[in-house]
């Protein structure tokens, strides 16, 4: 396994660096990491200890009085470096992405390609950090706003996506002037150690004084609620479980610092009567299994007009039959592993619950045995038949089951199941008339922050501002003016005549 070696991945890893250093900490306890492709042990990972976290802060503090000052565009410079840097561990980094996650090795790099891409973005973003200028009401009066860093930005990212959603903040954030720290999910630190590795090639090759980027693995409840309550951190970037996010939300809340928050989704497919079922189909398939259904913005459900309900339902037992499953490093293979043992048993729990509410499983649903399975993480991809308001179906379970809902009449109809849900991240519809698709479209339209005409739920673009409304927590990340959510807005007003006017044409004279 010559990327874990390239990547600078040993036996045992320690959990924290604040750039070139890092901890060497042992007293609290190992991460043992095993491949849910093979069930295998790649490594382990030393747990960073409260003064671990402390050295951090502390660092990324220092940093920042430095960082901020650096020019943007130079900001940009050091993280299009890291942008070459990635193109250069692509596959490496694919392949550890893949090995420790299990996503297939086309997604793994695909997840690595998504960071290339938030690089070139934020480069470019660099010089375009915005503000308005306004027209005073009073005379010699100039008016303006402006972006500053914030201070120090951490990213706590899921395992499901081990290294790019670090690096839509992270990139971003960079750019913006402030330090990062990144605590990856424990599932899944190895990408985080080889990401940070990447980035102390940047630093040294630069001088960039520690602290900059940093990285924390440690526990959620000990490592993770200090820096929910921490104020030395103004802005905290949670991907993970609606339930997760609302604890998060809560704490950060309550100290008065920001929170971007990508929580769950439920996303829903519409086909009307008019849709072009060549598109529709492998946009569904892809959806639904596409990371073993593991992506928050995977499709869960398909709102299918019952005109069509037969023929979609046959099409897409067919695709399904010819899915290929079996270890993701393997590129014939389009379904890997689900992460761990619990995912396993929700979905297994989930297929029980949805046909004692009256669903029908039509296609899949067993556990896969034998060698090439052995770690006991793969399942068949699963198509169900349900109702919208059976209570598993209004739930986010992170695997591969699809339910296919029936709806009658007009395009409002499916809309209105679609929205009938409390999570609101990505949808999509497969039309080809425009009054459809346009409805859609409208204020009476999708609720979800992502709507889609002719492509499916996931697999966005680094360009669009990532995000979703409702219980999926109403943060955006990566494109669009994502960046303004990394600084601190300032309004500027500046006299350069003689006399002092007030505003509102008030008068006060002394
Ligand atoms: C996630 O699952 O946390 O749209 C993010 C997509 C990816 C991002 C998914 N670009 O599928």
């Amino acid at each position: 396994m010559d990327f874990l070696k390239n990547l600078g991945i040993k036996e045992k890893n320690f959990g924290s660096s604040t750039g070139l250093k890092w901890n060497e900490t042992t007293s609290e306890g190992e991460l043992k990491i095993y491949s849910p492709a093979t069930g295998e042990y790649i490594a382990s990972v030393y747990q960073a200890s409260d003064a671990d976290y402390e050295n951090v802060i502390k660092t990324a503090e220092e940093a920042f009085k430095y960082w901020r000052k650096v020019p943007a565009p130079k900001r940009g410079e050091i993280v299009r470096q890291i942008g070459d840097k990635l193109r250069k561990y692509k596959h490496d980094l694919g392949q550890l992405v893949s090995f420790e996650m299990g996503k297939s090795l086309q997604e793994g790099l695909g997840e690595v390609q998504e960071m290339i891409d938030i690089c070139d973005f934020a480069v470019g973003q660099s010089r375009q950090l915005y503000g308005f200028t306004m027209h005073s009401e009073r005379p010699n009066h100039r008016m303006y706003d402006q972006y500053h860093p914030l201070g120090i930005v951490c990213t706590i990212s899921a395992f499901n996506f081990p290294v790019a959603v670090w690096s839509w903040n992270a990139m971003l954030a960079a750019v913006c002037g402030d330090v990062n720290l990144w605590k990856p999910a424990s599932k899944v630190p190895l990408s985080a150690i080889a990401c940070q590795n990447i980035v102390q090639e940047v630093i040294k090759e630069n001088n960039l004084p520690e602290g900059i980027f940093n990285l924390i693995i440690g526990k959620g409840s000990t490592i993770g609620e200090k820096i929910l309550n921490d104020k030395r951190i103004p802005l905290v970037s949670v991907t993970g479980s609606t339930a997760v996010g609302r604890h998060a939300a809560e704490v950060i809340a309550k100290r008065f610092g920001r929170a971007i928050l990508e929580l769950g989704g439920n996303n829903a497919i519409i086909i009307t009567p008019d849709a072009d079922l060549k598109l529709a189909i492998p946009a569904v398939v892809f959806g639904a299994v596409g990371t073993a259904g593991q992506r928050c913005t995977t499709t869960r459900r398909l709102i299918i007009h019952e005109s069509i309900y037969e023929q979609v339902k046959e099409s897409l037992v067919k695709a399904y039959k010819s899915l290929r499953i079996g270890n993701p490093l393997d590129p014939k293979n389009h379904v890997g592993p689900l992460i761990d043992k619990n995912a396993v048993e929700d979905f297994k729990k989930a297929l029980v619950r949805v046909v004692e509410e009256g669903g029908k499983i039509i296609f899949g649903g067993e556990v896969l045995q034998g060698e090439q399975y052995k770690s006991g993480l793969y399942v068949v991809p699963a198509l169900v038949e349900a109702e919208n308001h059976y209570t598993i179906v209004q739930e986010e379970t992170f695997a591969p089951i699809l339910y296919l809902i029936k709806y009658k009449g007009d395009v409002r109809n499916a809309i209105e199941l679609q929205n009938s849900v409390v999570q609101g991240l990505s949808s999509s519809i497969f039309t080809n008339n425009l009054r459809e698709a346009e409805i859609f479209l409208s204020a009476e339209g999708s609720d979800c922050g992502i709507a889609n005409i002719n492509i499916g739920t996931s697999g966005a673009e680094i360009g669009g501002a990532f995000g979703g409304e409702k219980e999926t927590g109403g943060g955006r990340e990566s494109g669009s003016d994502a960046w303004k959510a990394y600084m601190r807005r300032q309004t500027n007003t500046i006299n350069y005549g003689t006399d002092l006017p007030l505003a509102q044409g008030i008068k006060f004279e002394i």
